[in-house]
């Protein structure tokens, strides 16, 4: 990992970035009755999950902004030399877990996990494992339509089947606060590109 980065903050060229507050998406509607303030535990940092499709710029974000994050196509790099070995995900995610606690464990401020989150299954357990470690969570949500997804990997030469794609898209469940993200963070693409 390199020295840390600051906390994505986006000004994205080709890509909107919108951060959304807890109070735009669910205000009070109701106030709540007095109680005694719980115990504020000052945060030992955030862990910031990326949430996307295969092709919606994840991976092209974090290096944009010099991050370095801990990475699913990392694992199956070190662990079988191929970024797009598809089998073993019990391996890649439970030692990608492993190396995000080692770093908790270690007090870093600024985590990022780099891997497609799509569904609110997949995201609970990186959140369960960052509050229990007494860490924020912050979510950073590339929403981009799947048909650009998939020209881009077209543009790569990276193949992705298109009945998987239109799966993975069928599964993607945007973030939400009752997550347990403090923050999240939308990457939207340009007009330009989404027009062609
Ligand atoms: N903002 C952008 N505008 C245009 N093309 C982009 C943009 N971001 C990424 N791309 C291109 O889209 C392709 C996929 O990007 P990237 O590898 O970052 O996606 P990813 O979300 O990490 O995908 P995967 O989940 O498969 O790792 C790359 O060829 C990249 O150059
Ligand atoms: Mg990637």
């Amino acid at each position: 990992m390199a020295a840390e980065p600051p906390a994505p903050e986006p000004v994205v060229a080709g890509m909107l970035p919108v951060v959304v507050t807890p109070t735009q998406v669910a205000p009070a509607q109701v106030a709540p009755a007095p109680v005694a303030p719980a115990p504020v535990r000052a945060s030992k940092g955030t862990v910031v999950l990326a949430i996307g499709l295969p092709g919606s710029g994840k991976s092209s974000w974090f290096k944009r902004h010099n991050i370095h994050p801990l990475s699913s196509d990392l694992l199956r790099e070190l662990l079988f030399d191929d970024a797009q070995e598809q089998r073993f995900q019990d391996l890649v995610f439970s030692n990608l877990r492993s190396m995000l606690k080692a770093r908790l464990i270690a007090r870093r401020p600024m985590n990022y996990v780099d891997a497609t989150n799509l569904t609110s299954h997949d995201r609970h357990s990186w959140i369960k494992l960052a509050k229990d470690y007494g860490y924020d969570v912050q979510g950073l949500f590339f929403d981009v339509p799947v048909e650009i997804c998939m020209e881009r990997h077209q543009r790569r030469g990276r193949v992705v089947a298109e009945d998987v794609m239109r799966k993975m898209a069928g599964k993607l469940k945007p973030p939400a606060f009752e997550e347990g993200f403090s923050k999240i963070t939308v990457v939207r693409v340009k007009q330009k590109e989404a027009t062609g």
